[in-house]
């Protein structure tokens, strides 16, 4: 019987590049996928399936997956057999030129057609005549077998995004703003929680325009039903988008039960002008004023943003402006990026286009004050015990676990018999700018 079972798994393996959205969609692939009999690997050199869910939303995750696909020709020469599929973002901008350029790709999967993958798998085991194809008829019986829940899961509330910033590729790879059913989230959510979720992230392009197409819930209602949940620890939400945060959302964050006091709020820049020609629709006052409110209403609360450098026609007094804003304004932390050109967007055909070595100079900038503020902030942190949710063991070294506070911030501290999804308390003894050293307490 279990030599049965080892050779009736079919074995896959798949890459994510790009934002939560992709690991939220791999993970319902690989779902789907174990309903015909894959498992997932470690090792992608044993692997009969091998899929990229990629990103475009920059040119370098684009030329990292065009790196990856190439390693893979090896694989594929090694066992003709292999299936290989690239689907996600870049899979929707580029299509079938993906396979005109490596031909070693054997199918394509836009963002809008996930629903087709395991047709697509199928048709391919058959063709390939190969065993994989027989074993499917007998796998009939492994249908629907437990997937895997990890104790923080991400669920999308709506996919696509509506706002058109004039640097982004996203509204044009992910399609327009279409919002799940509240009952059809809650219900899903109440699952992964039966299953050992602790943490449940809520997930969209900009989460606060929740519901408009179906006003069956607006993003505050849903959080607050979803807050109810019994048996949910954390909730955590992303992406808001600073022109509709509504007084309302506040309040439910505030006098809710579980969600964590953290919101990530993209601001972009600092400066009307640019802030115009991204498309963003409020202003830097506007977003000042929002920050006050959150601020006042949830005084611990972790603010953290993306920020983009380089963005055409940026001038010095541009970017001086913007680091003065970050100063002001002191973020928890800032994601931040160079502008890169997306064909198809309205910036890529602006004028006064930035010189590489400018954008360079400028994040470098941008880099130093932000990690200054990030640092002198956590270092309020210091001989503090905060709770945290401990994830895994970390990159670099096996003994040292990592775990997160409800603020969102990664703390790291030495591996006794913690298991990952259990609640520890720590105590600080190294605030660092991006991360927190502590020990249990
Ligand atoms: N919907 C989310 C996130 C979108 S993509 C939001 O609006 O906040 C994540 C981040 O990538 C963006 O916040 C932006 O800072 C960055 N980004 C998007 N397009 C980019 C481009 N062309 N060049 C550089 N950074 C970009
Ligand atoms: Fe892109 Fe703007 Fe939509 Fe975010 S809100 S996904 S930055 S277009
Ligand atoms: Fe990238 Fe697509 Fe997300 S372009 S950032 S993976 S929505």
């Amino acid at each position: 019987m279990l030599f049965m079972n080892k050779t009736l798994n079919k074995k896959m393996k798949i890459l994510t590049y790009g934002c939560q959205m992709n690991v939220a969609d791999s993970e319902r692939m690989s779902r789907q996928l174990s309903t015909i009999g894959y498992e997932m690997i470690d090792e992608i050199e044993e692997a009969d399936l091998i899929l990229i869910n990629t990103c475009c939303v920059r040119e370098s995750a684009e030329d990292r997956v065009y790196g990856k696909i190439g390693e893979i020709k090896h694989l594929k020469r090694k066992n003709p057999k292999l299936i290989f599929g690239i689907c996600g973002c870049m899979a929707q901008k580029e299509g079938d030129n993906l396979i005109k350029r490596a031909p070693h790709i054997d199918f394509v999967l836009g963002t809008g057609r996930v629903d087709q993958l395991i047709k697509i798998v199928q048709n391919l085991e058959e063709k390939n005549n190969s065993e994989l194809g027989i074993r499917n008829l007998e796998l009939r019986q492994l249908k629907n077998s437990a997937f895997r829940i990890t104790h923080s899961e991400f669920i999308p509330i709506m996919y696509g995004c509506n706002n058109f910033c004039t640097y982004c590729i996203v509204p044009y790879v992910r399609g327009r703003e279409r919002s799940r059913k509240p009952e059809e989230i809650i219900n899903e959510i109440k699952s992964a929680v039966a299953n050992g979720a602790v943490e449940i992230t809520l997930l969209g392009q900009n989460v606060n325009s929740y519901g408009k197409d179906h006003k069956l819930a607006n993003f505050a209602e849903l959080l607050t039903a979803v807050d109810k949940i019994e048996g949910l620890k954390r909730l955590r939400f992303m992406t808001s988008h600073p022109k509709d945060l509504s007084d309302e959302l506040i309040a439910a964050i505030r006098d809710g039960k579980n969600i964590c006091e953290h919101i990530h709020l993209p601001v972009q820049y600092g400066s009307d002008r640019i802030l115009q020609k991204m498309n963003r629709v409020y202003t830097v006052e506007k977003y000042r004023q929002l920050v006050k409110k959150i601020r006042d209403q949830i005084p611990n609360v972790s603010l953290t943003t993306d920020l983009i450098v380089g963005f055409p026609g940026e001038t010095d007094e541009d970017f001086n402006e913007t680091l003065d804003f970050l100063r002001e304004i002191k973020f928890d932390a800032a994601y931040t990026f160079i502008y890169s050109k997306r064909s198809g967007t309205p910036a890529a055909n602006f004028p006064d286009q930035v010189a590489d070595d400018l954008k360079h100079k400028r994040l470098q900038k941008l880099m130093d004050v932000q990690n200054e503020i990030s640092l002198e902030i956590n270092q309020h942190l210091q001989d503090q015990i905060v709770e945290i949710l401990v994830e895994c063991a970390s990159k670099n070294d096996e003994n040292i676990f990592t775990g997160r506070t409800r603020t969102n911030k990664l703390v790291l501290f030495e591996h006794n018999d913690e298991k990952p999804g259990d609640f520890i308390n720590v105590k600080i003894n190294q605030p660092q700018t991006w991360i927190l050293k502590g020990e249990r307490y």
